[in-house]
């Protein structure tokens, strides 16, 4: 059997949600698998420093799961197609496992449910929140304790839009985590808690106007800002342009503003290319609708 995976891009935090709200975009990564007898690894799109053998994050997530179900992984035939910026976060590496995971169960004969393949991602991740929003996708609420994940989604707003600024370099995701603090004022737990809960709320009631405060963070923007070149001008011109809210995407160094309407995104997206222009950060502006889906799979013959 022959199968189709496209797993979307996904944007996380949000601002206030650190590690736990996930949103998924109309941008995707697409997989085609099938077993084989001798291992064959195709790459299309953006293939710059990724292996094109059984180093590849996709293949070495599908072993992970085998090895999770105690089976052996077959040996496949795989093409990557993909199209999510890498490092930039905006979930390139979550949709890299999800899809391992995935392309495995699949070949398995799906013996896990999406939800225990979200709690073997969270596992192999570390944070469910870019994860949960590819496999379910929406926007997602996800928290966890231990191994335990409890996640829930619901269908985004359908004519908000995401404007992102995409810079032209990467960011360790894993560097951007390092300089943290390990510990937190319980003032500033309090402003998020506020905050993550008003966000939630306006996907809830789609209103966006609840986005210009549920969009702060004092848990992790603060000392991540020095690491992403016209972040503050950036997220103050898309907020002075329109936009409902604006935070850092994930660990960045992408930003994302969230719109009420397209044409506002179009407002906004010249503003961040304005500013950026101005301040000469390189990067690029998109415009993306949120994803009602997670990762989609289609049988093929
Ligand atoms: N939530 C994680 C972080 C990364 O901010 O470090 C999500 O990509």
């Amino acid at each position: 059997m022959r199968y189709k995976i496209d797993v979307p891009a996904t944007t996380a935090n949000l601002g206030p949600g650190f590690d736990c709200l996930g949103l998924a975009l109309d941008w995707w990564n697409t997989i085609q698998v099938e077993p084989s007898e001798t291992l064959c690894v195709k790459l299309r799109g953006l293939t710059e420093n990724i292996p094109a053998d059984a180093n590849n994050m996709t293949l070495e997530n599908m072993r992970c799961f085998f090895e999770r179900i105690g089976k052996p992984a077959p040996s496949v035939k795989i093409t990557m197609t993909n199209r999510i910026p890498i490092g930039r976060g905006l979930g390139s590496s979550a949709a890299a496992l999800v899809g391992g995971l995935v392309a495995g169960n699949l070949l398995a004969g799906e013996p896990l449910s999406r939800f225990e393949l979200l709690e073997l991602a969270n596992e192999l991740e570390g944070h469910p929140d870019n994860v949960s929003a590819a496999l379910f996708g929406g926007f997602a609420v996800s928290t966890f304790e231990g191994a335990r994940v409890t996640s829930a989604s619901v269908e985004p707003p359908r004519a908000w839009r995401a404007v992102l600024f995409i810079h032209d370099h990467a960011l360790s995701t894993k560097y951007a985590r390092e300089i943290l603090p390990k510990k937190i004022a319980r003032a500033d737990a309090v402003h998020n808690i506020g905050r993550a809960a008003l966000l939630t709320f306006a996907f809830l009631t789609e209103n966006v106007e609840l986005l210009a405060v549920g969009m702060q963070d004092r848990l992790h923007q603060p000392y991540r800002e020095h690491l992403v070149q016209g972040m503050p001008e950036l997220l103050a011109a898309a907020r002075a342009a329109g936009a409902g809210g604006a935070a850092l995407s994930g660990a960045g160094p992408s930003l994302l503003a969230l719109t009420a309407s397209p044409q506002r995104a179009a407002r906004v997206r010249d503003a961040m290319r304005d500013t950026a222009r101005r301040l000469r950060v390189n990067g690029e502006t998109h415009i993306v609708k949120l994803s009602v889906d997670g990762a989609r799979v289609t049988p093929l013959k």
